[in-house]
């Protein structure tokens, strides 16, 4: 992909391509080593804003490039699976780069552009996908057109994993404005009305990412689901988060060894982009030093993060032992809880 600095001011889709390029190398390398057959999906393609000819900043041109190193990758240990990619774009302009940049593309990679609405294609990426296992990538431009509802059939598969684009930068805005179409395009959004009750809540961004990740959950019967959030450049706040949906332990693994090398990434793409700014604002140059370890926001998400990973163990520890206490009921009914 293409270096950070392609990405001026808009680093965090540098972030994004990133993590995409990474953990789509990982899940396609490990897939076609085990099996015939890998596909990746990208429902939302673009192009979109690129400053490329070549569309090396898209993730179209990303995924190929990536796909096609892990092919050759695979080849040299004698495994040749077949891999697929599969591209969903509904601007007619931006579909013509695309199906311009896929016949220009040279490698063993199978394509197919599907042109129209990722809703409209759904039962053709179905049939087309079939069993093959399938990373889905969805990266929409603010919440609409991938309701819950629209999901649905993607989540419930059983061989394959997504991430999703939450664009909480952007939902957040439209959250306290109450107008029934827009209340109704956010509950499809979350396949519940639930998120109004957090309208107020005072870490309003926890609880509304949690509530997203719970219902991509429910509406997939995933055993697992987690996000990793991407932070604005010039502020301490999110942009949006990458929620990532598997079957398999070892993808969780996978993608938090992904995480680490973006967070670090990241830490110093935001110390250069607030470096400039203030050299912007006040014509002053600063000496460029080396990032020094984490910046506070990073510490305090840390924090945070270990603070949230320590109540869940509380939680899961309490819920064994309220199990084992109830097994043992017909002796201990009227004996004291233990900690009492
Ligand atoms: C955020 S951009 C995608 C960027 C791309 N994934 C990347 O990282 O380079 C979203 C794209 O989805 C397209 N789009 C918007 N609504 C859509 C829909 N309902 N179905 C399919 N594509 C849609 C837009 O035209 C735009 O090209």
């Amino acid at each position: 992909m293409k270096p950070v600095e392609y990405y001026k001011d808009r680093e965090q889709t540098y972030l994004k391509h990133l993590f995409l390029e990474r953990y789509l190398e990982t899940v396609a390398y490990h897939i076609g080593y085990s099996h015939k057959e890998f596909a990746y999906v990208d429902c939302f393609s673009g192009p979109w804003h690129t400053w490329d000819e070549e569309l090396g900043d898209t993730s179209i041109r990303i995924a190929l490039d990536r796909l096609n190193s892990v092919r050759n990758g695979l080849a040299q240990q004698k495994r040749y699976p077949t891999i697929r990619a599969i591209f969903v774009e509904k601007s007619a302009a931006a579909f013509a780069s695309l199906e311009q940049a896929l016949q220009e593309h040279r490698g063993d990679i199978k394509t197919l552009a599907l042109p129209g609405t990722f809703e409209e294609n759904i039962a053709r990426i179905l049939d087309q996908v079939g069993s093959t296992f399938a990373f889905f990538f969805v990266d929409p431009t603010g919440w609409s057109g991938f309701s819950m509802d629209n999901l649905r059939p993607i989540l419930k598969r059983a061989n394959g994993e997504v991430m999703i684009n939450f664009m909480y930068d952007f939902i957040n805005r439209f959250l306290g404005f109450q107008d029934a179409a827009n209340e109704g395009s956010l509950d499809r959004c979350f396949g519940t009305k639930t998120w109004r009750s957090i309208r107020e809540a005072s870490d309003r961004e926890s609880a509304l990412v949690n509530l997203y990740m719970e219902q991509v959950r429910a509406t997939g019967g995933f055993p697992y689901v987690t996000s990793s959030r991407i932070l604005k450049p010039l502020q301490d706040r999110a942009y949006f988060h990458l929620i990532y949906a598997t079957r398999n332990p070892k993808g969780v693994e996978e993608f938090r060894n992904v995480e680490r090398k973006v967070v670090t990434a990241q830490e110093n793409i935001r110390a250069t982009a607030q470096r400039e700014d203030r050299e912007k604002r006040s014509g002053q140059p600063e000496f460029e030093f080396a990032t020094d370890g984490p910046s506070s926001a990073f510490q305090a998400e840390r924090s945070q993060q270990l603070r949230n990973a320590k109540m869940k163990i509380i939680e899961l520890l309490q819920k064994r032992a309220d199990t084992i206490r109830s097994a043992s009921a017909p002796y201990s009914a009227t004996a004291p809880r233990l900690e009492q």
